[in-house]
């Protein structure tokens, strides 16, 4: 059997797009998410177009206690796994309902320590693997607009952080992918910057390149990585008053 990846997730749109790239590197495909029923018609899709081995799973980033057992079901050890899932949630909402701003951190981080810390154990016993986990620009710098999902995204881009720096002696590479703007089905119905949005494939892309290069950060489009520099080094004062 080649080599297998699994992707939570999996119905998301850039995680099919990171399917569509690794299945056309003949890798194996275990796709994770919350409707299987969804997952095995882009399994089968899979299968024809790449003729690779792909199967689908249940996995719901905030059942934290099932997440153990979906790791234990897999069938052998994937050799790396991308972390896809994520919830933008409604930010005027978190700020008045509890349970939004909770979902919102438990699916974008709770959920993803929780399952990662799986696997970083696994990979760390094997001394191999690889752990990519997409973040978002959002977790650079808390902003008006998004900062609950940010604050969210920070603490995974930490998380990323310190897994990778605890990892790298076992050999096991963790990549942090931060896109910015993507059109997906979550950013439907906004108006994105046409010039600043990328499509999933380039994510896809990006997440194939990170991969083989074992780089460690990764902005996607790649000029982010100077917007946010800009972004990060505004002075409170002036922060405060943009309407971000
Ligand atoms: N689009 C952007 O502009 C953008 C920018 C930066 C970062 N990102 C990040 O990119 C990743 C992929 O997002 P996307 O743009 O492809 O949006 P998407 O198509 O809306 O994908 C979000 C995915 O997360 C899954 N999900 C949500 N809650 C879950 C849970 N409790 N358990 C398991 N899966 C859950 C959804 O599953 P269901 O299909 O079951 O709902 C869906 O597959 C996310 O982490 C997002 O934060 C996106």
């Amino acid at each position: 059997m080649s080599k297998s990846v699994l992707i939570l997730g999996a119905s998301s749109d850039i995680a099919r797009a990171i399917a569509q790239k690794f299945g056309s590197e003949g890798w194996s495909l275990l796709l994770a998410g919350r409707d299987v029923e969804i997952l095995s018609r882009d399994a089968a899709d899979l299968r024809l177009r790449h003729n690779v081995d792909v199967a689908a799973f249940v996995f719901d980033a905030i059942d934290f206690e099932s997440h153990k057992k979906l790791w234990d079901s897999l069938p052998g050890r994937p050799e790396g796994v991308v972390c896809v899932f994520g919830y933008l949630g409604n930010q005027e909402v978190s700020e008045r309902n509890w349970y939004e701003a909770r979902k919102t951190i438990d699916t974008n981080f709770t959920g993803a320590v929780s399952i990662l810390n799986i696997a970083a154990n696994s990979f760390e016993e094997r001394k191999g693997g690889f752990i990519i986990g997409i973040s978002s620009v959002a977790g650079d710098r808390g902003r008006t607009s998004n900062y609950i999902y940010g604050s969210a995204k920070a603490g995974f881009t930490a998380y990323l952080s310190g897994l990778r720096a605890r990892l790298w002696k076992s050999g096991v590479k963790v990549t942090t992918v931060k896109p910015g703007f993507v059109a997906t089905r979550m950013t439907e119905g906004m108006n994105t910057p046409a010039l600043l949005t990328a499509t999933p494939q380039q994510v896809a892309d990006d997440v194939m390149r990170a991969y083989k290069r074992g780089r460690p950060v990764v902005y996607t489009g790649w000029f982010w990585k100077y917007i946010m520099l800009v972004i990060i080094h505004i002075p409170e004062r002036v922060f405060r008053k943009l309407k971000l």
